[in-house]
């Protein structure tokens, strides 16, 4: 069997100067692609809300649902390190509240580590999670369970007091413990100064070159889901073209029988043939 990669060598990777490469997954066959290409992180996002159910935002999606995906993620994952979004509101009512929704996620799909979205408000509930032995990554940035706050899905810490919270709520998420923070669409510099002032491994995305790792919505990079895409998503495929060309070509096929032929079929041998051709008639 493979060897895992463990949370300790996900931050020791940052003291050794190696990034650190994640992607979200929600199902089998992608997650098992993505781990035999070698991803150190596997995140089940609750972007699952908008690119696999096609909601409109991150907030209904449930904590039976999270656990349902990440299930087949487990299932399929052979080397990385696998974390779950705690979906919005599975967190912020009380600790003893989180804790039983972040240990049902890691006791019923088997996952790793959860992902909790906020900074120094929620360090109380991050220092809980970790007393009952859950792992915990950080989130900062935008927040997509709180774009009804934001204002939509705008780039944050663009001004100095901005970016003053920005960095002050890193310092606290660090200091409960987290193992890594994920730093979503903040200009560069403070992404820069962040990863700079600390020791545990940031993951950007949208947040410039600087970060010692990357995360990006598989779906969006590879070009499934056709929403909007933000001015950082590199597309490195197109599969939605791909997967409409085959479509339309199985469906002119079937259309016009050239599929299937009989390369495509069983056949009865020869005897078996005769035999039964004698038979019925
Ligand atoms: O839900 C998600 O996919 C995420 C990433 C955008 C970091 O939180």
């Amino acid at each position: 069997m493979e060897k895992r990669i463990t949370i300790p060598e996900i931050i020791e990777k940052k003291q050794k100067g190696e990034r650190i490469t994640v992607l979200t997954a929600y199902d089998y066959p992608t997650a098992a692609t993505l781990s035999e290409a070698g991803i150190d992180i596997l995140l089940v996002g609750d972007s699952l809300a908008m690119v696999v159910q096609g909601r409109d935002s991150t907030i209904p999606v449930t904590v039976d649902e999270m656990i349902y995906h990440s299930k087949w993620v487990v299932k399929a994952n052979k080397h990385a390190v696998v974390v779950v979004d705690m979906p919005f509101l599975s967190y912020e009512f009380s600790t003893e509240e989180a804790i039983k929704n972040a240990g049902r996620i890691l006791k019923e799909s088997g996952a790793d580590a959860v992902k909790l979205e906020g900074g120094e408000e929620i360090a109380p509930t991050i220092k809980a999670l970790l007393k009952a032995g859950i792992p915990v990554m950080g989130h900062i940035g935008l927040l997509p369970q709180s774009v009804g706050l934001f204002g939509g899905y705008k780039v944050q810490g663009r001004d100095v007091k901005g970016a003053k919270r920005l960095i002050k709520d890193a310092k606290a998420l660090e200091e409960a413990g987290v193992f890594a923070i994920v730093l979503e669409s903040i200009p560069l510099e403070v992404a820069k100064h962040i990863t700079e002032s600390s020791r545990i491994p940031t993951i950007g995305i949208g947040a410039g070159p600087f970060c010692d790792g990357q995360v990006l919505v598989t779906h969006d990079m590879l070009g499934i889901y056709k929403g909007f895409r933000p001015k950082f998503v590199k597309l490195y495929a197109d599969l939605h073209a791909e997967m409409l060309k085959a479509v339309k070509k199985y469906i002119s096929e079937v259309k016009e029988g050239t599929y299937p032929s009989r390369e495509y079929s069983y056949s009865l041998s020869h005897e078996v043939l005769k035999e039964l051709q004698e038979e019925l008639s």
